[in-house]
């Protein structure tokens, strides 16, 4: 995607040839457009709990270039065995990340130490070009149904897209998940509109879905997490597009605290509800959703909320009283019986065992 002309993804290795790794810093965002260089182990494991850098697909890349640089300190097989419990013990829920650092450690292992290090680079160069080729396929897939939701109003008014959190670029190599779509759908021409959740507490939707949107001039309006009900009873919502951080093999998705009521408001007004995901976002190996790991986060990200004051400083503000308990549970599940489709890189089914093996049959048996 581009910012002020120019090309970007969100992780990238730097151009000087140290193997160093640079991402957009997105704890700077929506005020300052900042890259961050990232030389260690430690500082990836950082940027992916501080959520420098979130977003399931996103944090399976970082991950990768984590081992790619722990490699480059030290290739001995303990080195990175603690490397990859430390990249691994970040962020629980997106399965990305244990996806990553499975295929970059079963690539290493095959090799001598003094080959690992380039190994270990070129793997999760990969991993970030496939990112973006199944990001592109989630948008290819995705778009026709804006454009037959746009046929049904009979070529008229704009298709409204309700989405929560960021699943757009920023939460992947590039292109995003449940945003793609609406990229490709806006590149060809069909007016589109996206209702943005705010998404308390980090407000990655007011903060990052429309930043990225803006940039790229789609028509997008932020609204407070609990507006979207109200705004799908009186028909202003055409469809919902969400992505998720682990998808079970029975179509039980996890995603971003709030979807789950975004899910349950959809099937009483009948609106669609998809779930955009890569085919690393799914765990093969649990069949039940809640059964999948919820990270519990800092309370204090409940009692503050981050911000620019009139004066233009950037800071942490106190919403609640001093002293007061709070809780952070940052995901849910949506059952699959709430889902109306899955959108993936291979096409769209039913959020169901039996649509997945339609899609992914090397998985069956
Ligand atoms: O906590 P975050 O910001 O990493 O959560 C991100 C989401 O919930 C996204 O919807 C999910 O990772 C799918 S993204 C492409």
């Amino acid at each position: 995607m581009r910012v002020e002309g120019r090309h970007y993804r969100t992780i990238w290795a730097a151009e000087d040839g140290t193997g160093d790794v640079e991402i957009i810093d997105q704890t700077r965002l929506p005020f300052d457009f900042a890259v961050a260089r990232l030389t260690t182990v430690a500082q990836v494991a950082e940027a992916i709990a501080t959520m420098r850098v979130r977003g399931a697909p996103l944090i399976g890349a970082t991950a990768a270039w984590g081992l790619a640089l722990a490699a480059r300190a030290d290739p001995s097989d303990e080195a990175l065995a603690s490397a990859c419990a430390q990249l691994l013990a970040t962020r629980p829920t997106a399965v990305n990340l244990r996806w990553a650092l499975d295929d970059v450690a079963a690539v290493l292992a095959q090799l001598p130490p003094d080959r690992r290090a380039a190994a270990a680079a070129r793997r999760a160069a990969e991993i970030s070009d496939e990112d973006v080729a199944i990001c592109e396929a989630l948008g290819t897939h995705g778009a026709p149904l804006i454009e037959q939701a746009w046929a049904a109003k009979n070529g008229g008014e704009p298709v409204n897209v309700l989405t929560h959190c960021n699943a757009g670029w920023l939460a992947a190599v590039d292109w995003g998940t449940a945003l793609a779509p609406v990229y490709k759908a806006h590149g060809q021409g069909i007016p589109v509109h996206v209702w943005a959740d705010e998404t308390r507490p980090r407000n990655q939707g007011a903060s990052l879905t429309a930043w990225e949107l803006g940039r790229h001039g789609v028509a997008h309006t932020v609204i407070v997490d609990n507006a979207g009900g109200h705004l799908m009873q009186r028909g202003l919502v055409d469809l919902v597009i969400v992505g998720t951080d682990r998808t079970t093999r029975t179509g039980d998705v996890c995603n971003k605290i709030g979807t789950y009521l975004k899910a349950l408001a959809a099937q009483d007004c009948g609106v669609p509800f998809w779930v955009a995901l890569p085919g690393p976002t799914i765990d093969w190996t649990i069949g039940d959703g809640l059964l999948i790991p919820i990270e519990q986060r800092d309370a204090g990200e409940v009692t503050r909320i981050f911000g620019r004051a009139e004066d233009g400083r950037g800071g942490w503000v106190q919403v609640t009283p001093d002293g007061t308990p709070a809780r952070n549970d940052a995901f849910d599940v949506t059952p699959a019986r709430l889902i109306t489709g899955l959108i993936t890189e291979r096409g769209r089914c039913d959020a169901s065992a039996e649509g997945l093996l339609r899609l992914y049959p090397e998985r069956a048996g």
